[in-house]
């Protein structure tokens, strides 16, 4: 590190803020704007200390024949899916007429993210009494989450403004994926993560990419904290999602939704919370589409957190999301394991802009959540079940109708952490006070792996023991 330290550029040979004609930042908390290249290196505001919007100018300015042309638009990136050029290969960069953010879309950075499948949940919608169930799967990314398609984005950005270090605090997923993007610019990348509480899979990822990565004993807010004051002093592009460009990103998957929905909407959005850029990134990319005329209506969209990280939930039935207390945050889940997001003011004006909910769930009921998706082959990370989870609440609340159509955001890979999935079907996962109530279902979802004698009529007894 000490040799590559030299490597850092000064600032005077980072490249201002070219495409400033075309994109602004706004701060979502006094409304200051700003031009990209004015941005501080912690992306918070000089005046509140609040953080940044993408906004571009040029579309509220425009009325009337001037508006973008929506069938025009829908066709072409309709188009790019069967085009050979890479850039429309991109899931993200295909809709790159709504993320303007580069100067020279040949600097983006991709790994052909995005596209990703929407697949019928067919058994939970049996069960759950609902017509129209969907899993939005972004763990089906190229580094197996939905983080890959907001580092395209801000990752382009930094390697189009010279940087030649990029940076993030992270719970495994936003490593493993700047780690890989990084190493594919070119651009060398430091992680820090929390000792002991990231998942193996997501550390490997770090590793195997080239980040120079440190393991910090503390927690990952403690982790964002150091990084806030590092990237203070170093010229270090900082990745997490307070960086707005990231969620320019994370908003296309809404786009795609609403492609796959043939331009509708569906009625509910279900999202895991934790830092709180994805669901702020979802609800802004509903909100351009619909405000550019491309879609009539936005979805609601819900935020679901667990239990013992829960800082969100705690604000919205506390005082309607006009002030945060961070927690101390405990769970399992632990790409979900943060107690003072950053993004929870946005998250919490797109969830009562949208009449939204916000709840929070069990470790036992996360644990089923994420067996019961599994059991229709659509394996996640525990993260991601917090929306099944979360939607069986909604419904037994009343809050979701039969007739109406849910998208749940799955947001992680199984593979992510083999470990949480092994302990469930071991056994060993959940202490029995979190089972209390729950002991028959979780019995009854549970598939251990058995050692059986190498011989036929062993493997068949085998099978009969499992009948059912
Ligand atoms: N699901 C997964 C799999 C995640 O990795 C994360 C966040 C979330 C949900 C929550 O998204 O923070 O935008 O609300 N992971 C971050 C990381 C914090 O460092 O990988 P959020």
């Amino acid at each position: 590190m000490a040799a590559r330290q030299q490597n850092l550029p000064h600032a005077d040979r980072l490249k201002p803020g070219m495409n400033d004609n075309l994109h602004q930042l706004r701060c979502f908390g006094c409304g200051a704007r700003i031009s990209g290249a004015e941005a501080q290196p912690d992306f918070r505001c000089v005046v509140c200390g609040d953080l940044f919007e993408v906004e571009y100018p040029g579309w509220s300015q425009r009325q009337g024949n001037d508006r973008p042309n929506a069938g025009a638009l829908k066709w072409l990136w309709r188009e790019r899916r069967c085009s050979s050029e890479w850039l429309d290969q991109s899931g993200v960069w295909r809709f790159r007429e709504l993320l303007p953010i580069l100067d020279n879309f040949g600097n983006a950075v991709t790994l052909r993210e995005g596209n990703t499948p929407l697949y019928p949940l067919i058994r939970a919608a049996k069960a759950l009494g609902i017509d129209q169930l969907f899993a939005k799967h972004q763990g089906m990314n190229p580094t197996g989450s939905f983080k890959d398609t907001g580092m395209t984005a801000a990752l382009s950005v930094a390697k189009e403004r010279g940087f030649e270090w990029v940076a993030c605090a992270s719970t495994g997923n936003t490593s493993a994926a700047m780690a890989a993007y990084a190493a594919r610019a070119g651009l060398r990348s430091l992680v820090l993560i929390p000792d002991g509480k990231i998942a193996w899979g997501k550390l490997s990822q770090a590793m195997d990419y080239g980040a120079v990565t440190c393991q910090l004993k503390t927690d990952f807010d403690g982790c964002l904290d150091l990084l806030t004051q590092i990237v203070r002093e170093s010229p270090i592009y900082l990745l997490n999602s307070v960086n707005p460009y990231r969620l320019e990103g994370q908003k296309t998957p809404a786009f795609e939704i609403a492609e796959a929905f043939d331009w509708s909407v569906p009625d509910h959005l279900i999202v895991p919370g934790g830092n709180l850029g994805n669901s702020s990134a979802l609800g802004k990319g509903f909100r351009e589409l619909y405000e550019l005329g491309l879609v009539a209506r936005m979805p609601r969209i819900s935020v679901i957190q667990a239990e013992g990280a829960n800082p969100l939930v705690r604000s919205m039935t506390q005082n309607h999301g006009a002030s945060l207390e961070p927690v101390e945050a405990h769970t399992r889940a632990t790409a979900i394991r943060i107690g003072n997001p950053a993004s929870w003011r946005k998250a919490a004006r797109i969830i009562q802009d949208t009449d939204g909910w916000c709840l929070d769930v069990s470790e036992a009921e996360i644990a089923i959540a994420k067996t019961e998706l599994g059991s229709e082959g659509l394996g996640c990370e525990p993260a991601s079940a917090v929306t099944l989870a979360g939607l069986k609440k909604l419904r037994a609340q009343g809050h979701i109708a039969s007739g109406d159509s849910v998208v749940l955001v799955l947001t992680g890979h199984t593979l992510k952490d083999a470990d949480y999935t092994i302990d469930f079907h071991r056994g060993t996962l959940l202490k029995d006070e979190e089972k209390v109530g729950l002991e028959t279902e979780i019995d009854g979802l549970r598939r251990n792996a058995v050692v059986v004698d190498a011989t036929p009529a062993a493997v068949l007894a085998t099978l009969k023991g499992s009948a059912g």
